[in-house]
């Protein structure tokens, strides 16, 4: 790849998303850089879910533009961005519950033998097992019996099985929607070490999660999104809980006070380098600069 280090990983610029008279996305933007965990957070509602089905060429956006190191790609299925070592953690986790957990990492994507036995579609479970093993012990996936199906299995295992499968065949990027919605404090503890493994191998993750202490201990960096567009972008240094929530909810918005055009300002982006982070002053206006997005 031809890309310098400072190209990114994954741009996401203007994605328009409308669903008949609802606007999902309106001009939403998201950057992933190599080797980073971004949080992308925002409202019920906020279009987080659809961005990820847009990098997962599970819908095709109305508008807009998919880069991948540098290049515009088109994501017209789910097979497109795997092509590019993108791969999704669901938040449904899409798990087949009567199967084991090495079968669940092979699913649609089984080794078969070699030679003859291959060609008639034999497949080499041995292997599979051993890679299966493999990729849980390097992201300490606790399974005491590999071979139960998953559907008897824990919710923080069947989590990291999801994220295992995901992981086994990323080799840029892990995209994940709510991973810890439903599960309690220690196994959202263990989605937090996977994360921290999955970076270790050198691959990326997006984390859609309204859970706010989890992002902030696990992102690099976060990005607000709200009605469909990216509102904010901070480092994990410049973030803080009032910081993110005030460009959740619009309270921070830098819509100055009595402009009449308030749509046509939700698509800035605070510029968390400089100071430029607006803020709502002691009379309850807002105050602060505003970086439009190039
Ligand atoms: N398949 C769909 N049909 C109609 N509206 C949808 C569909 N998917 C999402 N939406 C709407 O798009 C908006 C964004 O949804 P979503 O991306 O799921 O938000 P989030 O994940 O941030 O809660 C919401 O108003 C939602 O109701
Ligand atoms: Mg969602």
């Amino acid at each position: 790849m031809s890309s310098s280090p400072d190209t990114p990983l994954l741009q996401l610029s203007g994605i328009v998303k409308h669903y008949g008279t609802v606007r999902a996305l309106q001009g939403a933007s998201l950057t992933v850089h190599p080797n980073e965990v971004v949080a992308l957070v925002g409202d019920n509602g906020a279009g987080k879910s659809t961005v990820i089905k847009v990098i997962s060429g599970v819908i095709q956006p109305d508008e807009g533009e998919i880069v991948v190191d540098g290049r515009p790609v088109s994501f017209s299925s789910p097979l497109d961005p795997r092509s590019h070592g993108i791969e999704t953690v669901y938040q449904d986790l899409a798990l087949a519950p009567d199967l084991d957990p090495a079968a669940n990492l092979f699913l649609g994507r089984e080794v078969l033998r070699g030679g003859l036995l291959g060609m008639l579609g034999m497949l080499d479970k041995p292997k599979m097992r051993r890679q299966a093993d493999d990729a849980f012990a390097r992201l300490s996936v606790g399974l005491q019996d590999t071979r139960s199906t998953v559907g008897t299995m824990s919710g923080g295992q069947r989590q990291g099985i999801a994220v295992a499968r995901a992981v086994l065949w990323a080799s840029r990027l892990v995209l994940m929607d709510e991973p810890t919605a439903a599960l309690g404090v220690v196994q959202t503890g263990r989605v937090r070490a996977l994360i921290e493994s999955v970076r270790e191998q050198g691959v990326s993750v997006v984390l859609v999660s309204h859970n706010l202490p989890f992002v902030f201990e696990v992102a690099d960096r976060i990005e607000v999104l709200r009605l469909g567009q990216r509102v904010a972008a901070f480092t994990r240094a410049e973030a803080t809980a009032e910081r993110v929530l005030g460009a959740m909810t619009g309270a921070l918005a830098e819509v100055p006070p009595g402009d009449p055009a308030p749509d046509t300002m939700i698509g800035s982006v605070i510029d968390a380098g400089a100071d430029g982070i607006s803020r709502v002053d002691d009379t309850g206006g807002v105050s602060g600069t505003r970086g439009m997005e190039a």
